[in-house]
């Protein structure tokens, strides 16, 4: 078990692309982490269409990072959404990066612009407290819960529409993937939601099939022959 700290610390790859230390993993693709966003984790999730139906839509996710996924879907939420619509999006934690690092993780994507500076203030400003809470405009919420994930989200008291399963590699970061953690990611998802992640492990996919999730595989960002997605029914079948 990782002790736990404070200060991610980070390493800086050729174009700015942040990796972890701790992890020996990047945070998102090397093409283009924004690009990645939309395809695997709104595209996977049938983003922006699943929430133009909805008055409320929550999404949820396994590693908040740079932040750039939440970013990359508040800059689409902004420009689809509907009047008097709300998104509540969660993302737990345990390694929160420090705020220059984000900054200059964040800089290359000039179109999230605004939207990443009204994150970094926020960000910097409680920077060592445990949950992060925030009203990010009236129509979207941010709140980061900063913990290990399967004890953070055994105490969470919601259930989400869309889930964006975003650890380091499975192999790197076996922990973010496993059996418990994704029966809890199905027993916090609404039925008929979703989730989508880049990964294709097959370990992954088994444990959460075994969850309860309806797996399919479809074609991955920039070369990557494979990601999963998979639906929680409706309906649970029934044993007999
Ligand atoms: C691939 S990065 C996430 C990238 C992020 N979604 C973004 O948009 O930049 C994986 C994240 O999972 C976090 N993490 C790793 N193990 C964890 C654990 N057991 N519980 C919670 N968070 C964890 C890491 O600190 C890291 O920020």
């Amino acid at each position: 078990m990782m002790a736990n700290r404070v200060r991610h610390d980070l390493s800086w790859d050729a174009g700015d692309v942040p990796v972890s230390d701790l992890f020996d993993d990047t945070f998102y693709s090397r093409q283009d982490g924004q690009a990645e966003a939309a395809h695997v984790f709104l595209d996977g999730n049938g983003l922006p269409e699943r929430w133009a139906m909805l008055p409320r839509f929550s999404i949820a996710e396994l590693g908040f990072g740079t932040g750039l996924n939440f970013l990359e879907t508040w800059r689409i939420w902004v420009k689809t959404r509907r009047p008097g619509q709300q998104l509540t999006f969660t993302s737990f934690e345990r390694f929160p990066l420090a705020t220059d690092d984000m900054a200059r993780a964040l800089a290359p994507w000039s179109d999230l612009g605004s939207l990443t500076t009204e994150l970094l203030r926020r960000w910097s400003s409680s920077y060592s407290e445990p949950e992060r809470c925030w009203q990010m405009d009236s129509c979207t919420s941010l709140h980061v819960v900063v913990g290990e994930a399967e004890t953070a989200l055994a105490n969470w008291a919601a259930v989400a529409d869309a889930w964006y399963l975003d650890g380091f590699s499975p192999a790197k970061n076996p922990d973010m993937w496993s059996a418990p953690l994704m029966q809890q990611v199905f027993d916090h998802t609404k039925p008929g939601g979703r989730f989508a992640t880049y990964t294709a492990a097959g370990w992954v996919r088994r444990n959460l099939e075994v969850a309860g999730f309806q797996v399919r595989k479809r074609r991955g960002h920039a070369g990557k022959r494979e990601m999963i997605v998979g639906k929680k029914l409706e309906c649970e079948p029934s044993s007999g």
